[in-house]
């Protein structure tokens, strides 16, 4: 059966951390993957994720199954993060999820079941992973305008009359901060507005949430988040741990469901589960113990924003020096949007044969799209890597 197959394309992000490895140039560098680096360019693990890991290994008694919601307290703190002080957690119910992609699959899944007619609306552009994932739960994918032609900024006139079009029912999916892959977040004002319209339209939210504290902070970071949960009746939220405590092997994120009552909410969450059961039976337990552990606990929760802080500080710093050097080499051209631009990621504007050439000739990965995870740069590879992207512009 399988001798007439031919091999599947890589995969644009994952499949560039494949590439990069066999690369023999010992000079390479890798700016795909959203994989935080410190400036030594590893990726260690976080001093409160050590301490609770410590902790829990004491006290572990057990590797039984857990119930398919996963960590009853999880979903209790996960709820906070999205929240804040508002919390109406009567009306939320969350399944924890293997990562925030796990999260995205069991909310497609759930769509597709229950509203087989609904389709699923992406900003263009958006996570190369996001149309994969939704169109192999079965969900049809359509796409509503975001980046500017200028492909620096928000074309929020056309973003909104996009989203004004779109028909009731049909679900819209935004990134709650660090939109992936460009960088560029609606402001606060813009945030009410696409809370209105999508209220408005009667559409369903559901928000990718995978870089809180990445941008400015905690709850700076889940202003749009909130605006829409305050606006909206019901919602989907999918959260990651991945990147804000570095958990990304222990694949740990959750699903949060938004009704407008408290049944509502218990019927959507059965639903859930129902695809957690037919998916992977039951979330694996270590990634979702460490993150519960660490929000348990005053000490570790501070020393957790402590280090965010410093994970975002640094980005921010390579941020502006990737400016300041940029500059140097091409004065002509403004690549200030660069330093605005949030979270993990840069829309560079290098075009696909640019990104080729840049592998090519210098051993340096960058997504096709011209995505580069800014967090992969150093004061070492900074010099040699804007040597390289001037030339080939
Ligand atoms: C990314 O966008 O690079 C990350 O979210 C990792 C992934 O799974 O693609």
């Amino acid at each position: 059966m399988f001798e007439h197959l031919t091999a599947a394309p890589p995969d644009p992000i994952l499949g560039l951390t494949d590439a990069f490895r066999s690369d023999s140039n010992s000079n390479k560098i890798n700016l795909g993957v959203g994989v935080y680096k410190t400036e030594e360019n590893t990726t260690p693990i976080l001093r409160c994720v050590k301490e609770a890991e410590k902790r829990l290994l004491e006290r572990e008694q057990t590797k039984s199954y857990l119930g398919i919601p996963g960590i009853a307290a999880l979903g209790k703190q996960v709820r906070t993060l999205l929240w804040g002080d508002r919390i109406d957690d009567e009306r939320c119910g969350t399944v924890q999820t293997p990562g925030g992609t796990g999260g995205l699959r069991v909310a497609a899944d759930f769509l597709a079941k229950r509203f087989p007619h609904a389709r699923m609306w992406c900003s263009t552009p958006t996570w190369a992973n996001h149309p994969s994932v939704f169109a192999a739960a079965g969900l049809d994918v359509q796409y509503y305008s975001y980046l500017g032609e200028d492909g620096t900024s928000l074309d929020f006139p056309a973003m909104l009359a996009d989203l004004e079009q779109i028909p009731a029912g049909d679900t819209v999916c935004l990134h709650g901060c660090c939109h992936n892959p460009t960088g560029v977040d609606p402001t606060a004002e813009q945030w009410e507005q696409i809370a209105r319209v999508v209220r408005e339209k009667q559409l369903l939210p559901l928000l990718d949430f995978a870089y809180q504290g990445f941008g400015e902070g905690i709850d700076e970071d889940a202003f749009g988040l909130r605006q829409i949960l305050s606006t909206c009746v019901d919602a989907l939220v999918c959260s990651s741990f991945s990147k804000n405590f570095g958990l990304y092997s222990e694949r740990i994120g959750a699903l949060t469901a938004v009704a407008s009552t408290p049944e509502a909410a218990a019927a959507t969450q059965s639903h859930l589960k129902i695809s957690v059961r037919t998916n992977y039976s039951n979330p694996p337990q270590h990634g979702g113990a460490i993150v519960s552990e660490v929000l348990a606990s005053q000490e570790l929760t501070d020393m957790w924003i402590e280090e965010l802080a410093e994970m975002r500080a640094r980005i921010r710093q390579m941020r502006t020096a990737f400016v300041e050097q940029m500059k140097r080499r091409m004065p002509e051209r403004d690549f200030s949007f660069i330093a605005r631009q949030k979270g993990m990621f840069s829309y560079s504007g290098l075009t696909r044969l640019q990104v080729d050439e840049l592998r090519n000739k210098y051993s340096i990965y960058v997504v096709n799209s011209g995505r580069i995870n800014v967090a992969g740069i150093n004061e070492q590879n900074l010099r040699p890597l804007c040597d390289a992207i001037a030339s080939v512009l």
